[in-house]
């Protein structure tokens, strides 16, 4: 069967860093959950060429924002860096994906994990009335290498969430250095949040470099924290980006 593709029109690349951009564009027609992701696509010598994106903006808001890194040696990131307004970008008409809170059973504390770009569902979750009605506390866990890549502060600090940042490849003030699976593992990051990371309390939500997440997860194991499954209800929930 034939995948139905919209066409749409770059409205603005915005540059954060050499290798960090977020593209918006023109409205279409698209039912969502704040969490999904959807393809999008280009023609590149005669061939569409696809990758899942994840949604940045919430559901009620027309312009749609995803959040990129060109990965240099990768078929479609570098060149939807290279995006100008009026370009046109292909979506396709059918967004997808489990990492969705009507997926996530009810905590005290919602902790939304992500490496890199793994931040952008999140970014979608907060700007939705939902997690406010829903959890007590909402952490907002992000992991770069570099401080400037600490990118959509003004959003997540717009919102009540607690913040923790990380930074991995050099020493950035307000930031913990250093992995997330080892500060869950010494307790420093529900340190730095200041709230509890139970199994009686919590559920985390990851999203990222697939090393993390298995990382993670082990270190959450060790404190009795398992992932959620529909007929076995747990206290984890994990969307991968390779
Ligand atoms: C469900 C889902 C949602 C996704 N959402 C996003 C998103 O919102 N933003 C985004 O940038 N990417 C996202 N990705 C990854 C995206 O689909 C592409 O893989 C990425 O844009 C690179 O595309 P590429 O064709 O240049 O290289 P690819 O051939 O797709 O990837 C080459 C390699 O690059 C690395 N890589 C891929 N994606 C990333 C990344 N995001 N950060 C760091 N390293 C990466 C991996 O090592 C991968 O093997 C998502 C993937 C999945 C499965
Ligand atoms: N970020 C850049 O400056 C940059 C620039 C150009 C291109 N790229 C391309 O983008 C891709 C990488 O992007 P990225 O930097 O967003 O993603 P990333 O490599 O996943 O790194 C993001 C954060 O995740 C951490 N991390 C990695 N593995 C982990 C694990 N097992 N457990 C816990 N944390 C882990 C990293 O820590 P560590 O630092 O300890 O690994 C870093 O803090 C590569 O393909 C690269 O070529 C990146």
């Amino acid at each position: 069967m034939s995948e139905k593709w919209l066409t749409t029109k770059v409205a603005e690349n915005r540059h954060w860093t050499d290798a960090l951009f977020s593209l918006r564009v023109e409205a279409a027609q698209l039912n969502f959950q704040a969490g999904q992701f959807v393809r999008i696509a280009l023609d590149i010598e005669g061939q569409r060429v696809a990758r899942a994106f994840s949604f940045v903006n919430p559901p009620q808001e027309p312009a749609l924002e995803f959040y990129g890194v060109i990965v240099p040696e990768g078929p479609l990131s570098p060149r939807l860096a290279k995006l100008r307004p009026g370009d046109d970008l292909y979506v396709a008409g059918n967004p997808a994906g489990f990492l969705v809170l009507a997926e996530v059973p009810d905590a005290e504390t919602l902790w939304l994990i992500s490496t890199g770009t793994g931040l952008a569902p999140f970014l979608s979750i907060l700007r939705t009335q939902t997690p406010w009605q829903r959890f007590k506390n909402i952490v907002v866990v992000h992991a770069v290498r570099h401080a400037m890549e600490l990118t959509y502060r003004e959003v997540i600090q717009s919102t009540k969430a607690r913040y923790v940042s990380f930074v991995s490849r050099e020493t950035a003030a307000g930031s913990l250095a250093g992995r997330i699976p080892a500060a869950i593992a010494d307790g420093s990051l529900e340190k730095a949040a200041g709230v509890a990371l139970s199994p009686e309390t919590s559920h985390v939500m990851l999203c990222g470099n697939p090393q993390m997440l298995r990382d993670a997860a082990a270190a959450l194991a060790a404190r009795g924290m398992r992932k959620h499954r529909r007929r076995a209800p747990g206290h984890i929930t994990v969307e991968s980006f390779w």
